[in-house]
């Protein structure tokens, strides 16, 4: 009986979602998470997921806020979960594959094993990133028993959703599919490693870093120069071997900026350390003003070309959460760079006015050499990261 309950009330909602998905031409996913009556978080950014409001999430028993940047345009979940101090959240499943960045705390993930197979459980710290397969019942704690945690999911529901408007279909399916964790070689939580390709000929400086658990991205230093998109920034692509979900990190020197460039929507960005600012702007018009620190979030809208700014006085690091695979012209990749990007001598003037006075009102000048803004094609000298 209980089963037939929660599938009637699953039918009720999808009817009631669809209803409104026609009267309003609003998605599936907007019309549910609206639906939960949870804090959904709208505008250009956040400026501290640590910090916003939640609300009690009854069928997850837990504390929650959904993001709803502009830029995510109904292709990417952004979702915030807190765990109180020394608390253990009931276990749930999901039908989607999940990255979790961890924006504060420390606990365990516990990942339920198939077919008499052990539970995988491994423990996470600030700043760790790692990936619950889709379909795998899985629970967290919080090992502190002084502080909440706070995590940030990210998976492509809203995109699903407009195929499949079931939520049941996702929060609540038996279906079990691949057993992606035991078919591995190595143990599924094991430390992702580095990968670099041999013959990496296209001066784009590819490195990757495959795994399924990333302890630490604030210290990770394992990364290459990322020639062409300026400031003598680097950079690491981010690939987990069951999923199609993929990430970057790049880190970019103190007191220097990157090139504008633009592509598709979907890329949620977070800071796990600097201080900065990034400007947004359709073609031609007026420019969004974007501060950040550790903990904020904001997503380039479609089409819209950004600009990273690190006026701190440390390397400014950020995690991008790219789109589904499948939106190819939408990649993060800059595919017709004299269309996409924004060379330094091409730039509007506003853009180094406004870099210097941010950096005087702390003290501190530009280290672009002037040539940056003479030689259309000037390359940095790359030594260490974050030289
Ligand atoms: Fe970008």
């Amino acid at each position: 009986m209980a089963d037939t309950a929660q599938a009637n009330a699953a039918t009720t909602t999808t009817s009631a979602i669809l209803q409104q998905v026609s009267l309003r031409q609003a998605s599936p996913y907007d019309v549910w998470i609206e639906s939960l009556g949870l804090p959904i978080h709208t505008g250009y950014y956040v400026e501290d997921v640590r910090t916003i409001e939640l609300g009690w999430w009854e069928e997850r028993q837990c504390n929650t806020a959904f993001l709803k940047l502009a830029g995510q345009e109904g292709v990417t979940e952004a979702r915030i979960t807190e765990i109180p101090a020394g608390a253990t959240l009931p276990p749930v499943r999901f039908g989607l594959d999940e990255v979790v960045y961890v924006v504060e705390g420390r606990g365990l993930a516990t990942v339920q094993g198939r077919n008499g197979r052990a539970a995988k459980t491994f423990e996470w710290q600030k700043h760790s990133l790692f990936l619950v397969p889709r379909n795998y019942t899985h629970q967290f704690s919080n090992v502190q028993g002084n502080a909440p945690a706070r995590l940030l999911h990210y998976n492509y529901l809203p995109t699903a959703m407009a195929v499949v408007p079931d939520p049941g279909f996702y929060l609540r399916s038996p279906y079990e599919g691949p057993d992606v964790v035991s078919e591995q070689e190595v143990d599924f939580y094991s430390e992702a490693k580095v990968v670099t390709p041999s013959g990496d000929s296209d001066n784009r400086g590819m490195a990757f870093w495959v795994g399924n658990f990333f302890p630490n991205m604030r210290s990770w230093d394992q990364l290459v120069p990322f020639r062409g998109r300026g400031a003598g920034g680097h950079v690491v692509w981010i690939r987990y071997p069951s999923t199609t979900i993929t990430n970057h990190m790049s880190v970019f020197p103190a007191q220097t900026y990157k090139k504008a460039h633009r592509h598709g929507p979907g890329v949620v960005i977070i800071i796990p350390a600097g201080e900065g600012y990034s400007v947004m702007w359709p073609e031609g018009q007026e420019k969004v003003f974007i501060p950040w620190h550790e903990g904020s979030v904001f997503v380039p809208p479609n089409r819209w070309f950004h600009q990273h700014f690190n006026v701190g006085s440390q390397p400014g690091r950020y995690l991008a959460f790219h789109a589904p695979r499948n939106m190819s012209t939408y990649s993060e990749r800059v595919e017709d760079r004299a269309r996409d990007q924004i060379e330094y001598p091409d730039e509007d003037p506003w853009i180094r006015e406004t870099f210097g006075k941010e950096l005087a009102k702390r003290g501190l000048t530009s280290l672009l050499p002037e040539i940056a803004y003479q030689e259309r094609e000037f390359e940095w000298e790359y030594g260490q990261q974050g030289d």
